[in-house]
């Protein structure tokens, strides 16, 4: 069977093996998957052994994103824009880097949530590296506007202004301080680190409304500070556990040309949770 793998550090508490061997089992693909502990000085070195065991592809988890865009010797155009790759495949002696975060959330929104982003207004916390996967998924989709929040004003600029030529119209991407959150807006994505804290970006009430979908790209086992209090203020809130099987779902698709259902394993990883 193809061989596939998850490289991390850590890597113990990846998901990623159940979620690639229920889409295998669901589609019939006759693959492994299983988890690399790669050192944390010892990225390419762990790749290039991968390839050369025959390995077809390959997922990049925390902390090795921009070093997997460094190391591949070609990148998809949504990995370039983010900056990072989590999805690698080995063919024909090329390294290609590819990001499916993005549209994994993307997909998450849509599909699962039910959410059409088509002239929304979508508030992005945070201008780090998760933050600058997502925009130019969502930009796909037609928003009204993608308003960048980040406690470092520089970094929210830079990113729009790195956004501006994807954009439909100007100022359809732009930035903001926190403080100047006056209004609702439909959807709030958390792409700070701030939940891995226990804590929360500095986000006013006044960004929620009951029409609001609140999503945060971490998961747990239990809401996090930033989804308890979008719900207090009536938001519809979100995990990040549909982003990371969708996520999955957009890699497993590049690799065996075959996107899987994703409803029944997001279903038993809730209840599993
Ligand atoms: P990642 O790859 O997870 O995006 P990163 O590139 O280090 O990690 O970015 C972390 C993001 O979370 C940044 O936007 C950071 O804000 P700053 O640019 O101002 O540092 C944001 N962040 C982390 N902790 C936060 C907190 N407690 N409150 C608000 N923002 C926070």
């Amino acid at each position: 069977s193809d061989q596939y793998c998850v490289i991390g550090n850590p890597i113990g508490h990846s998901r990623s093996p159940d979620i690639h061997a229920s889409f295998a089992s669901e589609t019939g693909q006759d693959i492994s998957y299983e988890r690399v502990l790669a050192p944390l000085d010892g990225f390419a070195e762990t790749v290039r052994g991968l390839i050369e065991r025959g390995y077809r592809g390959a997922n990049v988890t925390v902390p090795f994103k921009l070093e997997a865009a460094s190391l591949a010797t070609r990148l998809e155009e949504r990995a370039r824009l983010a900056g990072a790759v989590n999805t690698l495949r080995f063919e024909n002696g090329e390294i290609v880097g590819d990001n499916t975060d993005g549209p994994g959330l993307v997909a998450d929104i849509v599909r699962n949530a039910g959410v059409p982003l088509g002239g929304k207004r979508v508030l992005l916390l945070g201008a780090g590296g998760a933050a600058r996967g997502v925009i130019l998924p969502i930009l796909q989709h037609a928003p009204q506007a993608i308003v960048i929040a980040n406690r470092t004003h520089a970094t929210a600029d830079a990113l729009v202004a790195q956004f501006a030529a994807q954009a439909a119209h100007p100022g359809q991407v732009s930035a903001c301080g926190f403080d100047d959150i006056a209004a609702a807006f439909d959807v709030v994505i958390n792409a700070t680190s701030a939940s891995l804290s226990s804590s929360m970006p500095p986000v006013p009430a006044a960004a929620f409304s009951r029409n609001t979908l609140a999503l945060d790209m971490m998961y747990g086992n239990k809401p996090s500070p930033f989804m308890a209090f979008a719900a207090s203020h009536g938001a519809t809130t979100r995990d990040g556990l549909g982003m990371l099987v969708e996520q999955a779902a957009e890699a497993f698709a590049i690799w065996r040309g075959v996107r899987p259902q994703t409803a029944a394993i997001l279903e038993q990883m809730r209840s599993k949770s």
